[in-house]
């Protein structure tokens, strides 16, 4: 039987191993190491990335379930806004151990992508699904509306095309 297939930035995978094995476990057994683990119950979004281009939760996912997706991460998102948003969390400082930065990334970008002008509400209600150790939040929302105020225009609606 023909194993199932995800892309992982860019690079098809088979989903071999377990049936109950989740995204998280397997992104990380493949050396994407970008990806973090925090509580492994859909609590922290550390472990936030773009399944064709939806923020996920991938310790909430089943690889297997993820066949023929697409799948982001903070290492393989290098775009125009994901360069500027990167630009911006160093400028504004927004990452101190960086054990959250990946999954605030993600769901950064997936709100930016959206294209709708944002205010800081707005950011802090989006990042409300991650929660940093550090207590960074203020950088990380000077960063975003930084970005925001350049990109007014939203992505491409699937980010598998922004190569
Ligand atoms: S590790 Fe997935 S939400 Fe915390
Ligand atoms: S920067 Fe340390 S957990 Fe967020």
């Amino acid at each position: 039987m023909t194993e199932p297939i995800i892309v992982i930035n860019g690079t098809a995978c088979p989903i071999a191993g377990e049936d109950r094995e989740t995204l998280g476990d397997f992104l990380r057994a493949q050396g994407v190491n970008s990806v973090h683990l925090g509580c492994e119950h859909g609590v922290c979004g550390a472990c936030n990335v773009l399944v064709d281009g939806a923020c996920s939760r991938s310790c909430l996912m089943l690889a297997k379930a993820c066949a023929g997706a697409e799948v982001r991460t903070i290492d393989g998102l290098h775009d125009e806004l994901a360069d500027a948003l990167r630009d911006a969390f160093n400028r504004h400082h927004a990452l101190q151990c960086g054990y959250c930065t990946p999954g605030v990334f993600a769901a950064a970008y997936e709100l930016l992508c959206e294209g709708n002008a944002l205010n800081e509400t707005a950011v802090r209600e989006r990042l409300a699904g991650s929660i940093c150790r550090c207590t960074g939040y203020q950088g990380m929302v000077e960063a975003v509306l930084d970005v925001a105020a350049r990109h007014a225009e939203p992505c491409p609606a699937n980010v598998a095309s922004i190569d």
